[in-house]
């Protein structure tokens, strides 16, 4: 008989954590027992997991006894406070958030790309930036075939990147301003509905924000790549689910179209589509992602141009993350 496993989910009421209980669930993950964990503000409430509503509890130290696999999804400071309890315990940890993504001991994976480095693990692996992986689900076959060396790029994020609340002050905002009402704002910095925020996360000194040094930072992790660099402008938008990225990327080798598009063709986890483009709207719950608009880049010597669209609930979080459990 095969093993199964005692998860916890932590965060198992926020938008990743809901998505997480549906891809194991999909994906048949062999779950022996399930503990659902989030603040003292959800315990009590009931989440169903193959039919059964299972209760969801407050997080403590004590949570992880017995507990095989943890993935944590609460933010970087819940992960910090509590994932090394989670290894000190006996369990794995697989971490959504990005308290360790750049700790050399802990393997930064996306499992298309470098699922071997999960390997090395010392009881926690990290999950990427939802924007970086799935940048590098077009980017990492393009790079095998030509070697990339930079990359710029624009993204198109979608508001549940910031959490269910987020998805709520969309909607708010869309209904106020429809109704001619004062519209308010708690999670974002300006008003998202009917408007773009250049800004995701905050400033650093360099006038960057965060959110956009993740590409050049854990994409020379997942790459194996230290040279890589990477300029983006990281833009939220007001679409629910999904997020989009414009991409031109520079590479060592001379690159053909041909090339480029036999190399995104055969990619796992990516479709490539020769015709149209893909858009938030159609990418939302699909576990693939997908890549369009392929052009040699005007402005680049070696250059490919692409627009690459995913569900970063899912293979930006929750996919990502129950793929990681699986290689372990
Ligand atoms: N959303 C995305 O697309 C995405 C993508 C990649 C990575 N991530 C990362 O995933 C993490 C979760 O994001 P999310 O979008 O799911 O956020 P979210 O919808 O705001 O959910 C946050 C979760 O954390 C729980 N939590 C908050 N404070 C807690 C505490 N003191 N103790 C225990 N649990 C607590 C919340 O419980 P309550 O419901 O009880 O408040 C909720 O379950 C973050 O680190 C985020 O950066 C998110």
């Amino acid at each position: 008989m095969s093993k199964s496993y005692r998860v916890a989910i932590v965060g198992a009421s926020g938008a990743v954590g809901v998505e997480m209980l549906r891809v194991m669930e999909r994906r048949n993950f062999p779950v022996a027992s399930l503990r659902l964990l989030a603040s003292p503000r959800s315990a009590g409430r009931t989440l169903s997991f193959r039919g059964e509503e299972i209760p969801v509890e407050a997080l403590t130290i004590d949570s992880f006894a017995g507990i095989d696999i943890a993935l944590f999804s609460a933010g970087g400071g819940i992960s910090r406070d509590f994932a090394r309890t989670a290894v000190d315990s006996g369990a794995v940890v697989v971490d959504n958030s990005s308290a360790f993504r750049l700790s050399p001991e802990v393997p930064l994976v996306v499992p298309e790309i470098n699922g071997a480095d999960v390997a090395g693990h010392r009881g926690i692996v990290a999950n990427p930036n939802c924007t970086t992986a799935i940048t590098l689900m077009a980017l990492h076959p393009l790079h095998k075939a030509f070697r990339a060396t930079r990359l710029f790029a624009s993204s198109y994020q979608a508001v549940s990147g910031a959490g269910a609340r987020a998805i709520d002050e969309l909607r708010r905002q869309t209904e106020a301003v429809a109704k001619n009402q004062p519209v308010e704002k708690e999670i974002f910095p300006h008003q998202i509905a009917f408007n773009v925020i250049p800004q995701v996360d905050s400033f650093l000194d360099t006038g960057y924000t965060r959110e956009e040094m993740k590409m050049e930072n854990e994409g020379r992790r997942i790459l194996h790549l230290p040279s890589f660099r990477a300029s983006v402008t990281c833009v939220r938008v007001p679409v629910y689910r999904a997020h989009s990225v414009a991409v031109s990327a520079e590479f060592e080798l001379p690159v053909s179209l041909d090339g480029a598009r036999a190399a995104l063709r055969a990619a796992p986890g990516l479709k490539f589509l020769d015709e149209g483009y893909p858009m938030p709207l159609e990418t939302a719950g699909q576990d693939d992602c997908f890549a369009g608009r392929l052009r040699l880049d005007c402005a680049l010597d070696n250059g490919l141009a692409f627009w690459v669209c995913g569900d970063q609930l899912l293979k930006g979080a929750a996919l990502n993350a129950v793929q990681i459990a699986e290689l372990l």
